[in-house]
């Protein structure tokens, strides 16, 4: 019987539901063992508002990732966003233990320390995440990880994410309605952060911008540790929407000619062309300017930039991103993208791919549009201390997880037994120090 780590990221889009299954092979990278997908309209900008059509759309998007790794999926790491998403810097100190040298147990009093130091969570709201910023070991300051470091006190920062409850439960109702767990919940633009980001931008400084569906994700990384993220209304789908209207077309359409002929930045618009457009309901097909579409695609794409390039002048970043900006999401595919972006941001920009994949059905994932999903496996994976273990362990025999599932069978009324935390035969404090490179 082999022993396997495998984690499982659920992205609950505006768009589309996507599920990724993955394991870490011996170097370290993600081996991608299934996908699943399908298109998601109960959301409206990130936010559960049809519960019955999100579980419907989770069940087949898990269907689709169970077929393909032939796993049975319970365990998730699901992201979570929306406007009601909030982040507040929350400062702590603590006595170091009486050895004298920081250990894992002082880094949670700081952690629960901070948790207790914010002041103005209602009680509408609730902590998705305490993420360490970075600690001061008696006058030592820009530690990212102080464990093993001697010292009498530790002070530092945290960077605590909280969501509104109602929100938070109605995306938890769909996961337990689609019969899985919730194993943990992660930020996405957190995880967006961790799929695309090289480890020297994130030191240098840099802001990953995640433009999905409904809504455009804004988080900034300097000096190793997330500073700063927020969450934007206006995304993709508002393209999409504007060229329906410009053109009067259907939605599909608009969408069709979006992805087909359009631009970004009429810059890059070559010579101007005719489209032709079918007409709604049997109506005649009508023409309309490449140059056109193009006009109303950067409109509203250079909104969407200058309300980033407002977010991070608000976040009092904006000078310290010395590596520039990653721009990753669907909404990075318009062709002209990263050329808009360097204008309007004044950034160095790429686009955001999820990194750090080695194998299985890898090419299926290498794409902007799953980069959230990406970096919820990959969260999972890295394994913080700090949450409740995400990492499922499946028992795998020689000739493989099927035979496994027909065995579970056998014994259990749960195929396999995927969804298992591991415990104990961990050693913790390299699970910190993963903790530490992530984040
Ligand atoms: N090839 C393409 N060219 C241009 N745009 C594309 C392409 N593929 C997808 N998109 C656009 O990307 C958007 C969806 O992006 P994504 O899948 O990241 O969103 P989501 O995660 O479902 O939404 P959100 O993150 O806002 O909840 C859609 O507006 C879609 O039109
Ligand atoms: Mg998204």
């Amino acid at each position: 019987m082999l022993k396997r780590n495998i984690a499982v990221g659920l992205d609950i889009g505006t768009t589309k539901v996507c599920v990724v299954v993955a394991e870490k092979d011996e170097i370290g990278k993600l081996n991608v063992l299934g996908k699943g997908r399908s298109n998601s309209d109960g959301l409206q900008r990130a936010t559960v508002v049809n519960i019955n059509k999100t579980v419907d759309a989770i069940k087949a998007a898990i269907a689709d990732a169970e077929r393909e790794s032939s796993i049975r999926i319970r365990g998730v790491n699901v992201g979570i966003s929306g406007a009601h998403v909030n982040c507040i810097h929350s400062n702590s100190e603590i006595s170091v233990n009486q050895t004298g040298i920081v250990n894992e147990s002082d880094v949670r009093r700081f952690l629960e320390k901070a948790k207790t130091n914010i002041k103005y969570l209602d009680i509408d709201h609730e902590i998705i995440h305490v993420i360490p910023q970075e600690f001061i070991v008696d006058d030592q300051d820009g530690v990212l990880d102080p464990i093993g470091m001697a010292g009498t006190t530790m002070r530092g920062s945290a960077y605590i994410v909280v969501g509104l409850r109602t929100k938070i439960r109605n995306i938890k109702q769909c996961i337990e309605k689609a019969g899985l767990e919730a194993s943990a919940l992660t930020f996405e633009p957190v995880a967006s952060g961790i799929a695309v980001m090289k480890e020297s931008e994130k030191k240098s400084g840099v802001v990953v911008i995640d433009i999905g569906g409904g809504t455009t994700e804004v988080a900034i990384y300097i000096d190793g540790a997330i500073r700063y993220s927020e969450v934007i209304k206006v995304a993709a789908n508002d393209v999409t929407h504007d060229v329906a209207h410009g053109v009067k077309a259907l939605h599909e359409v608009a969408e069709e000619l979006k992805i087909r002929h359009g631009y970004a930045y009429s810059k890059m618009l070559g010579e101007d062309e005719t489209i032709l457009i079918p007409g709604i309901e049997g109506r005649p097909q009508k023409s309309f300017p490449k140059s056109s579409l193009v006009m109303i695609i950067e409109a509203r794409m250079m909104e969407i930039f200058e309300l980033v390039r407002d977010s991070i002048k608000r976040s009092g970043y904006y000078e310290y991103l010395n590596a520039g900006a990653i721009i990753t999401g669907g909404g990075a595919l318009i062709p002209g993208t990263e050329e808009l972006a360097r204008d309007v941001l004044g950034l160095d920009v790429r686009i955001g791919y999820p990194e750090g994949v080695s194998g299985g059905i890898k090419g299926s994932v290498n794409n902007p549009m799953y980069a959230t999903v990406m970096g919820l496996v990959a969260h999972s994976l890295q394994n913080s201390m700090f949450e409740d273990p995400q990492v499922m362990q499946v028992v795998e025999s020689s000739s493989g997880v099927v035979e496994e599932q027909a065995q579970a069978k056998e014994t259990s009324s749960e195929k396999v037994r995927a969804g298992t935390a591991i415990e104990g035969n961990k050693n913790l404090v390299d699970r910190l120090k993963k903790f530490w490179e992530q984040l």
